[in-house]
């Protein structure tokens, strides 16, 4: 889908999720996560390899309208992706279609795997896009073989929307399958009414930014 600019300017920052304290990204904070973003574990899912610090900040500068970092105790433990996205349309939709969806993603530092920062993180990016940015939908993807990820998209209630056979190329040569998840504004709020658990994440947002809801954008 086609990005359009990903405009946080209208929330207040930080957001303060349980433990993790959340920004938009900055030039300099490219630094700050190459020692562990470089790390093979992190890097055997994600789209793009940086093998040089040079190249990593090169990298991240082209990602920093829709960056957001996670911070624990001050130190930036999180990487995440929340991109406003146009929906697909008809030609002569176009204009309303524009900006409606957003895609989110996330990467953590190994040092904080397996203790519920990942599903933290990508609850409150989850939050931000339907609370803070206003969309109707948000989708998230990754390959199949990404347990710890697709684990991350069930726990925070995305659906399951298809698997792909055998379209995504892996960088060791292999054609893998392909997993996409979403979620609608409309379910989302539904879920928040009845009680689901990722109702602190829209009540931060809430705090934070002063109440933006749905159409705030
Ligand atoms: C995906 C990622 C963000 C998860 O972060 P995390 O902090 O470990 O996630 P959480 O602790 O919140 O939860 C992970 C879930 O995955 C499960 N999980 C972890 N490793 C697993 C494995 N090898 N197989 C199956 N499930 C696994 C955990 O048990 C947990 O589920 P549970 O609570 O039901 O037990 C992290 O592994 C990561 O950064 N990976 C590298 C980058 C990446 O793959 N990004 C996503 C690209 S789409």
């Amino acid at each position: 889908m086609a990005r359009t600019l990903t405009d946080f300017t209208h929330l207040d920052w930080p957001l303060r999720a349980d433990r993790l304290v959340l920004r938009p990204g900055l030039p300099e904070d490219a630094a700050a996560v190459w020692p562990w973003f470089r790390r093979p574990e992190v890097q055997e899912w994600t789209t793009t390899l940086s093998t040089t610090p040079e190249d990593h900040q090169q990298w991240w500068d082209s990602t920093l309208d829709s960056c957001l970092v996670g911070l624990l105790d001050g130190e930036i433990l999180a990487s995440g992706k929340l991109e406003r996205q146009d929906a697909w349309s008809q030609a002569d939709m176009k204009d309303q279609a524009a900006g409606q969806q957003a895609e989110i993603g996330w990467v953590l530092a190994p040092s904080i795997h397996g203790r519920g920062f990942g599903t933290e993180f990508a609850a409150a990016l989850l939050g931000l896009a339907f609370d803070g940015l206003g969309v109707r939908r948000v989708e998230a993807s990754c390959f199949a073989d990404n347990l710890p990820s697709r684990r991350v998209m069930e726990k925070i209630g995305l659906r399951l929307e298809g698997t792909f056979r055998e379209e995504s190329l892996h960088r060791s040569g292999r054609w893998l399958d392909g997993m996409s998840y979403a979620l609608l504004a409309s379910e989302y709020r539904a879920r928040q009414s009845g009680g689901a658990a990722e109702r602190w994440s829209s009540r931060a947002v809430e705090q934070q930014s002063g109440g933006a809801r749905s159409g705030d954008t």
